[in-house]
């Protein structure tokens, strides 16, 4: 059983399809906690109403980033998770922190990778004229969206489309690849070496 805390910002749209697949027995797992570092994150409200304990620990309440990140990853360790999961969290993990955590560190970001990193990745991918776009979920290290790619999902770039249109149907990708790399991690069946890594293929799938 894979235990998770859930990292988040905003919307909670990647939170919902996790919890989601969690319920309907997709990933072996339980989501321990949600904790964002904005009070107002719908996220937030997204967890209470299933139930999963969820808390803000917001930058502003602290003297610096450095007081902000400890507490956070004592908050996390209480949990005794076995994977952190970065649901649009909009902050930069520091290396310091990623260090003291024992555990991996997933995000998902908006693009193919290492196409687009950073903010508005779409928006990067309508303005270069990309006619594919796609989303990774990768492992978090100290650089900004590059760590090792775990998985990737295509979607076309259509004549029409603009930020918000790309941007809806990758979100729909989104949503069933973080819940399978979940899955496929509960089932240890993501293997890495070095910088490559492969996600095995469900026995019952071959
Ligand atoms: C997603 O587009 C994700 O790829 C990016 O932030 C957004 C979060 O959306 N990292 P949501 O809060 O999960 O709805």
């Amino acid at each position: 059983m894979l235990k998770m805390v859930v990292l988040a910002s905003g919307r909670g749209s990647n939170f919902i399809a996790i919890a989601d697949a969690v319920n309907a027995g997709q990933i072996d797992g339980r989501i321990e906690a949600v904790l964002s570092d904005k009070a107002e994150a719908k996220v937030l409200t997204h967890a209470k109403k299933r139930g999963i304990p969820a808390r803000a620990i917001t930058r502003t309440d602290y003297e610096s980033m450095a007081t902000y990140e400890e507490d956070l990853l004592k908050v996390i360790e209480s949990y005794e998770a076995d994977v952190l999961v970065l649901a649009g969290y909009m902050r930069i993990i520091g290396g310091d922190f990623l260090k003291a955590l024992k555990i991996p560190v997933l995000n998902i970001h908006p693009s193919l990778l290492p196409a687009f990193p950073g903010l508005s990745a779409q928006k990067q991918a309508i303005d270069y004229g990309v006619q594919i776009a796609g989303c990774t979920v990768h492992y978090v290290d100290e650089s900004l969206d590059g760590g090792p790619i775990i998985a990737q999902k295509a979607v076309d770039v259509l004549p029409n489309d603009d930020e918000e249109s790309l941007s809806m149907r990758i979100l729909v990708e989104e949503h069933k690849l973080y819940p399978e790399v979940l899955a496929a991690m509960a089932e240890g069946r993501i293997k890495c070496e070095g910088r490559r890594v492969r996600v095995e293929v469900k026995k019952e799938e071959q």
